[in-house]
């Protein structure tokens, strides 16, 4: 039997020196093959005795078994020894730092668009918005301001290329008091709306941006007076600057498309710009002559409207003295407020 044991150590032994899975089937032929040794050995059973086939027999068997052992255990070996050459291969350096995503935030301008949306969403005002190219009758002429009127140039407004129906400049509106135009003849009494937006001018200094932002307001129906503009817009501040120690005064102004206008400046109780009066807003009622153009008889109805400044609301409910630095991109400054 010592030439089947030198059978199976020298099967082991090839299996162990061959270097990959085709070696392998190569040296596993010699023994296991059907012109194998062992194959051999198994056909050679035929000839002997039948009570020395059965002995043989399993001797022969265990060899084989051993064999396969063998072979199967170089097998795995090979398998795991490529799919570790693989892995190192392909490896990807986990160590290295993620590209990451900050998060973003709010830009405070749109955080104080969004406060007064829902403010005056909660006193039953609806939504709107309007072009930001606007024509010279909407933003003009419906609004009172008689051609070559010297109030057509209270606003200093930029004009743009193309023109309008009516062979007119078109205007990137300088207020939002255009919507309250185009909302009134589109919606039936009573209309109740603002409208905040960008607007532009030319403009820019400390407290001015040639773009930045308005909310329009506008009650028309058949009873809205003053005193309504008085409590809505009360109201507001005080819901706004999260605070009842304001004051609220309307000094006396003038806008083409209201008569009786106002300026409406608010005063703080206490913080740094306490007793200060600072202008918020224009305001007014809303002029007959508007009143028609918006397609409705003025002697039933009347209304106020007002116009306040977006940036100039987040200047006051933040401290912030240069509204430059909301159009900076400055992250140091804008991260403040998220
Ligand atoms: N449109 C005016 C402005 O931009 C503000 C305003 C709106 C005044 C509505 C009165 C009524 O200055």
């Amino acid at each position: 039997m010592d030439s089947l044991e030198q059978l199976v150590n020298s099967a082991q032994a090839d299996f162990l020196a061959a270097p990959d899975a085709a070696a392998l089937e190569n040296a596993k032929a010699k023994y296991l093959g059907k012109t194998g040794q062992i194959t051999a050995l198994m056909k050679g059973l035929g000839q002997l005795e039948a009570s020395e086939r059965k002995a043989q027999g399993a001797v022969i068997n265990a060899a084989k078994e051993q064999i396969e052992q063998a072979l199967n255990a170089r097998r795995d070996a090979l398998a795991n020894a490529q799919m570790l050459a693989r892995l190192n291969a392909e490896s990807i350096d986990i160590t290295l730092p993620g590209r990451g995503r900050s998060i973003g935030g709010l830009h405070p301008v749109l955080r104080s668009w969004q406060r007064i949306e829902e403010i005056f969403k909660s006193i039953g005002f609806a939504v709107a918005d309007g072009p930001e190219i606007e024509d010279d009758w909407t933003n003009f002429t419906a609004l009172n301001n008689p051609e070559n009127h010297p109030a057509r140039s209270m606003q200093d407004t930029f004009y743009i290329d193309g023109q309008d129906s009516s062979g007119k400049p078109l205007l990137l509106r300088p207020h939002t008091s255009p919507v309250q135009v185009r909302y009134a003849r589109h919606n039936k009494p009573p209309i109740k709306v603002i409208a905040p937006g960008r607007t532009y001018r030319v403009d820019s200094d400390a407290t001015h941006s040639p773009m930045f932002h308005q909310v329009e307001g506008l009650w028309i129906a058949d009873n809205i007076s003053f005193a309504d503009l008085k409590g809505v817009y009360l109201n507001f501040v005080r819901a706004f600057f999260e605070t009842d120690d304001l004051q609220v005064r309307f000094r006396p102004s003038y806008f083409p498309f209201t008569e009786p206008s106002a300026e409406i400046d608010i005063a703080f109780g206490s913080g740094p710009l306490k007793g200060r009066w600072l202008e918020v807003s224009g305001a007014g009622q809303v002029h007959p002559t508007v009143v028609r153009n918006f397609g409705l008889d003025p002697e039933q109805f009347v209304g106020f409207a007002f116009g306040s400044g977006i940036e100039r609301l987040t200047m006051l409910r933040y401290g912030i003295n240069d509204l430059r630095l909301f159009y900076e991109g400055d992250l140091r400054f804008l991260k403040q407020f998220n």
